[in-house]
Parts: C-alpha cells; structure tokens; sequence
C-alpha cells in the first residue's frame, strides 16, 4: 500500500472515530426505544390506498395527551408548537376524532393508541358498516333493494377507519412500561401549566413506517415488473393464502374438473380476519367461533362416516383472506369453474356455512338464505330442506334454529360467491337474526375475553388447557347440529343422527389454542416438528397477510383437520414424508395426504414418539384470479387487494431543544468539523514528517 492511500486511511478512520463516538453517546443519552409497537400499514385495491405511512425518516412531533374531543382545539389550532405527535387513550380513538385529525394533518405528526388492557363496553368497529359490500352477490343488477346494505346494516359499530386513507403514521402501544415513560416525559415537559405554554426543552415522538407502493395496485404491480430482474426490489405483494379443505370420501386429487357420480355438500367457514393494526386480529368471534365449530362438527362426524357412509360426499372448505372481497372463496369458485379443483360447480349439490355463532342469545341460532335466488321453486326446495335438516337436528339440544324474515339478504359469506356463479340452494348459520351480535367486528377487543373464554385462577396453563369452558360446551352444541344436519344432507340415515355429538373438551382445546396461546402440549403433539417451533405463547393473529407464505393459522387448521378426521398409519417417518406407503392400493397417494406429526412425549423419554398420520386434507391457493393467473389489476369481480411493503417500523422519544439552541448547536457543529477539517489538511500535508513513513519511488508499478 503507498503512503498516499495510508494517509487517507488514517484520515477517514479519524472523521469515523469523531462522528461513531458523537453519534452513540448522544443517543443513549436521548433516545428511548420503544418497544412493541404496532403499526397500521399501507393496504391498496383496485382504486385507492388506505392505511398509514410515514415520511422515509420517521415523522416527528412533540407528544400532546389528549384530554377530551374538546381538547383537540389545542392540537389544531391554539398549541404554539406543532406538529404534533397525538398520544389518544383507546376510548378517543373514534371515527370523528381520527377524521378531525386527518384532515388537519398539517399539524399532526402521527398518532399512538394506546390499547387498553380490558375491552371497552360500548361497541366499537373499526371495520365499514357494510362489509364486503362490492364483492358479494348483492349488486345492483341482482337485486336494486338488497344492494349496499339497503335492507340490513350488518355492522352498525362500523366507523370505517380502517379503509380511510391517513398520511401520518398510526402506531397502537400495548406496553403499559412504554405508555408510562411517555405519559412522565409529557407532564415533565409538555403540560399546559396555568395556561402559559410550556417551554424548551420539550418530549418529542418519532415514529417510523414509511411505505414503498403508491396510489393503487396496478401502479405498484408496475413497479414491481420494472424492479423484477435486475436486483428484485419489489414494492407490494397480494394479500393472499391457502384454503384449507378435506373430502369425507377421498378423490382422486390429480384428476381435476368435473366428477361422475359425484355429489357434494360444502361445509364451509372462513379462516381470517383483521383490525386497524397491522398484527393484532385476534378474530374470535368473527372467524374462530365458526371455524372452531365445523371442525368440531367434522370430529364428530369421523366415526359414523366410517360405519354408516352417507350416498353424498361432505366437503370441509376453509376459507382464507375472506376479509379482502372474498379472496378465498372465489379462487376456490374459480378454479371450480375452470377445472382446477377436485370437482366442479356441477358437483356441488348445496353448501351449508358456519358464520359467527359464539355470542347465542337464547340459545338461538338463525338459519340465513338468499331471497333471490329461492324465488326459483326448485333452489326454494332444496334450501326448505336443508332448513329442515338443521332444525331436525337440533333434538333434545338446549338450541334452537329459526329463519330471519324473507326478504332478508344473506350476511356478508362465502356462500356469495358460489351465489355469484350460480343459484346453489344454501343456508348460513349465524348466532345473529339481523344485524351482527358482534359489537367488535374485526377490531383488536374481537378477543378470547368477549367471547368469555376464561379461566379460575390460578391454574396452570396445563390446566387452563384442559379445562372445559361454558363457552366450549355452547359451541359444541352447535357443532352437533351442524354435523348432524350435514350428515342428513349428504343423504345419512336419520337413525344414527342420536350418535353424532360434538366433544366439548376438543371445543376447549381449539379456543385455548387459537385464543389464548398455540404453543401447548396438545398442538405440540399433532404438528411436524418445524411447525413446532414456531407455534406462538400469545393468540393467533388472523391476519391474511400477503400470498408468499402460508400462515400459522392455515397450518393448524391443517393439521388439526388432519388429526380430527383423519386416521393413524404404521408407516416409517421416510415413507410418511414422502407420501409413499406400501398399502395395497396405488391410487392412494392421489386420493391421501400422509404427515408426519411429533407425537406426544412419553414419561420419561428424550424424545417424542412421532407418527404418521393419513387423511383428505388439502391445501389450496386462497390467491385473487385478478394476480394469478388473470393479471388484471383493476378487475371489478375479483379481490384486487395488495399489501405495501416496508423496511423500519419503530418509535422512539426523547427532548427536543427550542430552535435557537438547535441553531447554536447546529452552529458549533459546524465550527467543529471545520476546525477538524483544517486539521485534517494540516496532518496529511505534514505526514512525511509526522509519521516519518518510506516513500516509494513514484514510479512503482503495481
Ligand atoms: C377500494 O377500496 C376503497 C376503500 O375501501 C373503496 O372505496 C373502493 O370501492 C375499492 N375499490 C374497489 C375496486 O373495490
Ligand atoms: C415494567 O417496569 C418494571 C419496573 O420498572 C419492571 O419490573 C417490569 O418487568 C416492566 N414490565 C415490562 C413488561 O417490561
Ligand atoms: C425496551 O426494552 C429494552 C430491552 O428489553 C429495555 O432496556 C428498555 O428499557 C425498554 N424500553 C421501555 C420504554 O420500556
Ligand atoms: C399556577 O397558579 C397557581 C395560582 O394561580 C400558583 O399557586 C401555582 O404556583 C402556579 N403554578 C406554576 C407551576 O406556576
Ligand atoms: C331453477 O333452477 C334450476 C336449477 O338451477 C334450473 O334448472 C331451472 O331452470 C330454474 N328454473 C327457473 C324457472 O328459472
Ligand atoms: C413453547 O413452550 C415450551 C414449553 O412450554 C418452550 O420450551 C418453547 O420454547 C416454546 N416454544 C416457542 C416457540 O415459544
Ligand atoms: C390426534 O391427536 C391426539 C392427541 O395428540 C392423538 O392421541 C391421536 O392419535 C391423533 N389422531 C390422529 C388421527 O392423528
Ligand atoms: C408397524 O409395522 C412394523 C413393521 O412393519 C411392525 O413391526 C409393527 O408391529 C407395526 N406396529 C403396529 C402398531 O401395528
Ligand atoms: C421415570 O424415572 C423415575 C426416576 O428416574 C422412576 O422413578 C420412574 O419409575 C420412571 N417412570 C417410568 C414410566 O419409567
């Protein structure tokens, strides 16, 4: 190396040491970190973007407590200082606080909810009135009066928050550590004491989630086509992940499209919810309560359909992404049509749902159908029937079953969407006659404390696991009449109706699985060993979240579907995992999934006893057609729905200086780097000397 390069070394380590030291000290002594922080982030469709964003480097404002909505006053208009970053208890995070906000951004710098640590005792939505109110069946061209909700408002709590647009960051806190640092620094330093304003120094918030895409999901799928190939830099992706379905009779799977012979009841119930914050959609009531109640119902059908085999098939449909304009069901609808699914829109003989059935008054449950297509005399027959054998199987259960008013539209289901293709005779089962009994539709209070899943005291998490709730025994009636009724309307013999029962204690164990905690003896014992590890200690978040990966919910419904239908083979764990068995028939491996589960740990063993378990369960992709494979961004039939991507989400706090102390500081620095550049160009001019190193002759060759 020569001298000249030598030189430049020791200066650039000079400025390097200068500036690393300044910077780390002075960090620790102002910034505070915060911890979990969840953000609300950038959603697109067809048209417009919703959500949440920063600027690139955070967006800064001094912290401001709100009071009352009358307090606003001070953060619009009279507060000397803004912008201001608003710090709101969750009973003021309401619909006409948030639009005051949004539309005076000018001096607002972001906004942090803090989330409270039991659910409020209003109702509160943060979702629209009418969900899915563009991509069910009720367009104006089926039916002017059922359209946008005209007859019903499904959701009367929904204030729409979570489809309006905001261009400052919204982040929720949790941490009751974090809320406290940040209420002290605010009292020591922002209060409006007597009136006067308060004074420099002053406790500022930053928050961080600046959003890669723009405008709308065709301008961001553009951009990822540009960025595609070079050095892949992509800036949103599709909301998007697997269906999870399984046949009473197994099909050949290989063999798409239509089905000779072939009959089939869909059992259905939607897998996915979401809130205003991007991580907190714990969906109890809104999807686990029927999704915990039809594999219940499956469970308790497994025997009888070995023993007494219905004529028709049942298929168990789970849907995912049901949020987005019904992103599963109609992939499902989709490929059914365009035979890529095991059977065809010609196979389905009539699909009975499992809506919201958690929050029963009176142990009543409501049978919903559509009023348009039941104007056909034989859609109107096959849905009487299928009324009937609901209510038929209620028997001596503490339940009833009734249907809303005629003229009703159905509630926003998946069964829409096969409405759209086509009139197939349905019924939606609901705990709600008109609007939702829901008060908290896809908000982050839809948790295991509104549908009371508690626990006594002091129990162990073991304990907590097996112990059976009011809440599961109430479930698990439903989930007797809904697989007595499916057994019934696959044809089954009405005198083994009495020997279908659903297990409460299984209920139990779903809700403290989904709704409480997964990483637990029981869900250790039925998943691969790589889920495993990534089975969670708080409840599942229901979130959708973009096509790429599967997520943990679609997993456990798999796996816990293939345990509660399936059956034990005494396979080797090579065999079992590469879906080879030497069971005589050939077709199997078409027609059976085959996985390998850990298996419980036996006393005093080192490791699990792993076995492979056989069954129908399949994934299938929950991906919009509008992205694969029809490619049209702006498709007004199909979820157009994508998510933005981002790199930094994190909030910190600290003190802020008055202007004119920034300046002298500012101006002091720039003395300083000054001086050390004139040092700099003295030391290097004056190296030879200094260092005293051998200079080479200028001629060298390297
Ligand atoms: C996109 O979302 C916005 C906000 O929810 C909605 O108003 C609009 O109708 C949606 N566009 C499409 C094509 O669904
Ligand atoms: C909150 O702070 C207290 C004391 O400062 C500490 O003992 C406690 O563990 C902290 N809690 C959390 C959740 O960090
Ligand atoms: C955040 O967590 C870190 C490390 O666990 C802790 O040192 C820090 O005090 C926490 N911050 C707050 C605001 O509680
Ligand atoms: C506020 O005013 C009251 C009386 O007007 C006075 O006693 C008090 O000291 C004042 N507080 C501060 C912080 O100036
Ligand atoms: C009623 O629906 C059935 C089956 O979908 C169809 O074959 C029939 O033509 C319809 N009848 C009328 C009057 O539309
Ligand atoms: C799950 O719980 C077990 C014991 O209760 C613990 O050892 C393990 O680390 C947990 N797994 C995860 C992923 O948190
Ligand atoms: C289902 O899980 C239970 C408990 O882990 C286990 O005893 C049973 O053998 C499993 N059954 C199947 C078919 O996997
Ligand atoms: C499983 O198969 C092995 C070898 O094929 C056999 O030795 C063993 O007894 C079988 N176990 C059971 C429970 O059938
Ligand atoms: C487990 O180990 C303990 C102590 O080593 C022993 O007393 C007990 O009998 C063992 N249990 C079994 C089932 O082997």
């Amino acid at each position: 190396m020569d001298s000249l390069s030598n030189k430049w070394t020791f200066n650039v380590l000079l400025c390097l040491c200068f500036i690393g030291v300044g910077c780390t000290s002075v960090e620790k002594k102002i910034y505070l970190h915060l911890n979990y922080t969840v953000p609300c982030v950038r959603l697109l469709n067809a048209t417009h973007q919703i959500g949440c964003q920063s600027s690139l480097s955070g967006d800064v404002g001094v912290l401001h407590v709100l009071e009352s909505e009358e307090n606003l006053d001070f953060v619009l208009r009279t507060g000397l200082h803004p912008p201001y970053m608003v710090i709101l208890e969750h009973q003021l995070f309401t619909g006409s606080i948030m639009m005051k906000l949004k539309n005076n951004s000018s001096r607002v710098a972001g906004v942090a909810v803090v989330a409270p640590n039991a659910n409020p005792m209003e109702g509160v939505s943060p979702h629209t009135a009418c969900p899915n109110e563009n991509s069910g069946v009720y367009s104006e061209s089926y039916d002017p009066a059922l359209a946008h909700c005209n007859t019903t408002l499904w959701n009367p709590w929904g204030n729409g928050l979570s489809y309006e647009e905001f261009d400052f960051p919204i982040f929720s806190l949790k941490n009751d550590n974090d809320t406290r640092i940040i209420r002290q620094c605010y009292l020591d330093h922002n209060r409006v004491v007597n009136g006067s304003d308060p004074r420099y120094p002053l406790c500022a918030m930053q928050l961080y989630s600046h959003m890669s895409a723009v405008t709308n999901t065709a301008t961001c799928m553009r951009r990822n086509d540009i960025n595609f190939g070079i050095t892949p830099e992509y800036v949103c992706d599709p909301l998007g992940d697997f269906n999870v379905w399984a046949t009473t009779r197994p099909l050949n799977n290989t063999a798409k499209g239509h089905k000779m012979w072939e009959s089939v009841v869909i059992a259905a119930a939607r897998l996915d919810s979401r809130s205003f914050f991007f991580d907190i959609a714990p969906g109890a009531q809104s999807a686990a309560s029927g999704f915990i109640t039809l594999l219940a119902a499956a469970h308790a059908l497994r025997n009888v359909i070995q023993e007494a085999p219905p004529n028709r098939t049942i298929l168990y449909a789970f849907f995912q992404g049901e949020t987005f304009d019904y992103i599963g069901s109609s992939r499902m609808v989709y490929d059914m049509e365009n035979e890529q699914f095991v059977v065809d829109l010609d196979n389905v003989h009539s699909v009975l749902e499992v809506g919201q059935v958690g929050l029963r008054a009176d142990s009543r449950l409501w049978l919903h159908s559509d009023p348009v297509s039941r104007r056909n005399i034989s859609v109107d027959e096959e849905v009487k029937t299928l009324v009937e054998n609901v209510q038929s199987a209620v028997g001596t259960l503490n339940v009833s079953a009734s249907e809303p008013a005629f003229s009703q539209p159905l509630p926003p289901s998946s069964f829409q969407r096969f409405l759209r293709s086509r009139p197939i005779p349905g019924v939606v089962i609901e705990d709600h006659q008109s609007e939702f009994s829901n008060r908290f539709y896809e908000s982050m209070y839809d948790n295991a404390e509104y549908l009371s899943v508690t626990y006594p005291q002091n129990m162990t998490e073991e304990e907590q696991l097996q112990f059976v709730t009011d809440t599961a025994k109430a479930l698990a009636e439903v989930s007797t009449v809904v697989a007595r009724a499916l057994y019934k309307q696959a044809g089954g013999n009405q005198s083994q109706l009495s020997g279908i029962n659903a297990d409460a204690q299984i209920v139990s164990q779903m809700l403290y699985s989904f709704l409480i905690q997964s990483n637990n003896s029981w869900m250790q014992q039925m998943v691969p060993a790589d889920l495993a590890g990534h089975l969670k200690d708080t409840a599942i978040n229901f979130y959708v979240g973009v096509a790429q990966q599967s997520s943990e919910p679609t997993h456990l419904v798999q796996h816990l579907l293939a345990n509660l239908t399936g059956s034990v083979v005494n396979v080797t764990q090579q065999d079992c995992q590469n879906q080879r068995t030497d069971e005589s028939d050939t077709e199997s491996k078409h027609m059976y999934t085959y996985m390998w589960v850990q298996g419980a740990m036996p006393p005093n063993a080192t490791e699990r006893e792993g076995y492979c378990v056989r069954s129908t369960v399949h994934l299938s992709k929950a991906l919009s057609p509008a992205f694969d494979p029809l490619r049209e961004f702006t498709s007004i039939d199909y979820s157009t729905w994508t998510e933005s991507r981002w790199k930094t989400i994190k909030g910190r706090i600290f003190l802020v200086a008055s202007h004119e102390l920034e300046m002298v500081t500012l101006g002091v620095g720039v003395g300083v780097l000054l001086t050390s550049l004139l040092l700099i160009y003295v030391l290097s001019s004056k190296a030879d000397i200094l260092f005293s190193t051998q200079r080479e002759p200028t001629n060298a060759t390297y």
